[in-house]
């Protein structure tokens, strides 16, 4: 076996098909129905060191969207919500993790190939892992340099955005390898109609005269459920948010302030868009406060947003 990357240097367990099992155990067949044609669905979610020990943030919507996900797929996962919470919850403790990433999986595993995949058994598995800043610790606070990718995003009349999809995920991919091939810290995708769609693996907010906006569902974005939770947490701090909005490019470079949300991204200001420098061209005060109030309740939840953690 290959050397293993540094992320997961030190994970002993992944959570597979209803056991704990030693990390380099945990295998699927070549011939897997995912690895062929993409049929898997997936999360990521994140636990915080919280002032009131680890808590997975978000943990009831992210289960909610997996399954609504593996609908789309006729992927019916053989656990219950119930059992996958205490996969986790146990996978998180036997690591001794007090902050991790956590991706669950389930997946038309080893079956006959072809199209059609309802032969094929659905695979779960589980595995958590410390990560750190997804876009850099440097991009939180001074910003990140994005560039309009020349990829589309697949229309969700096409292949369903609100669902996360293994296959879905190839967009993603050519957005990521085309800015990072640029030298450009992340990728903005439009979709079919021209319009911002969202990052690759992040939702995006701009801010015009004290107002935010953020691309609505019908722009074949994906439902963030970080994106949801800065709404909230911006209209509790007194912002009109226009959660429905439609974003044109040239929008893009005229904001006063840009940023993208996503478990992984967090909060992580824009700093330029396509060599345009966004505002001041680093963090600007609204995206601040957001971003503050974002890692201050991360730190030490409030009363107000309780059934947001999953205490582990
Ligand atoms: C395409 C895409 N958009 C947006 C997001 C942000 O979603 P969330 O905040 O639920 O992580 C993600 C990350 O999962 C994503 O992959």
């Amino acid at each position: 076996m290959s050397e293993r990357p540094e992320m997961f240097e030190g994970v002993e367990t992944i959570w597979q098909d209803g056991e704990f099992v030693d990390f380099e155990d945990a295998q699927v067949h070549v011939l897997t129905h995912a690895l062929h044609y993409g049929t898997g669905v997936f999360e990521g979610v994140r636990c915080y060191d919280t002032d009131d020990g680890p808590a997975i943030f978000r943990w009831e919507e992210h289960l909610d969207r997996l399954y609504e996900s593996a609908k789309v797929y006729d992927i019916e996962i053989p656990y219950t919500p119930e059992e996958l919470t205490e996969a986790t919850v146990e996978l998180i403790r036997r690591e001794g993790l007090e902050s991790c990433y956590i991706r669950p999986i389930a997946f038309y595993g080893y079956g006959p190939l072809g199209l059609n995949p309802s032969e094929s058994p659905v695979e779960t598995a589980i595995g958590v892992w410390p990560w750190g800043a997804y876009l850099g610790e440097e991009a939180l606070e001074e910003g990140i340099d994005t560039a309009i990718s020349s990829w589309r995003k697949h229309a969700s009349s096409q292949i369903p955005t609100s669902a996360k999809t293994t296959g879905a995920y190839v967009n993603s991919v050519l957005a990521s390898l085309e800015a990072k091939g640029n030298d450009y810290g992340e990728a903005i995708v439009l979709n079919k109609e021209g319009n911002v769609a969202e990052g690759p693996g992040e939702n995006i907010f701009l801010v015009r005269d004290g107002e935010i906006y953020t691309t609505g569902l019908a722009e074949s974005i994906l439902d963030g459920i970080t994106r949801r939770s800065v709404i909230t947490l911006a209209e509790d701090l007194g912002y009109t948010v226009h959660d429905d909005a439609t974003i044109s490019r040239g929008e893009l470079y005229a904001a006063d302030e840009l940023f993208f949300t996503g478990t992984a991204a967090e909060v992580t200001p824009i700093r330029s868009v396509d060599d345009n420098e966004i505002g001041a061209g680093t963090k600007g005060p609204v995206t601040d406060e957001i971003q503050t109030r974002f890692f201050d309740i991360l730190e030490e939840p409030p009363e107000q947003y309780d059934d947001w953690f999953k205490y582990v």
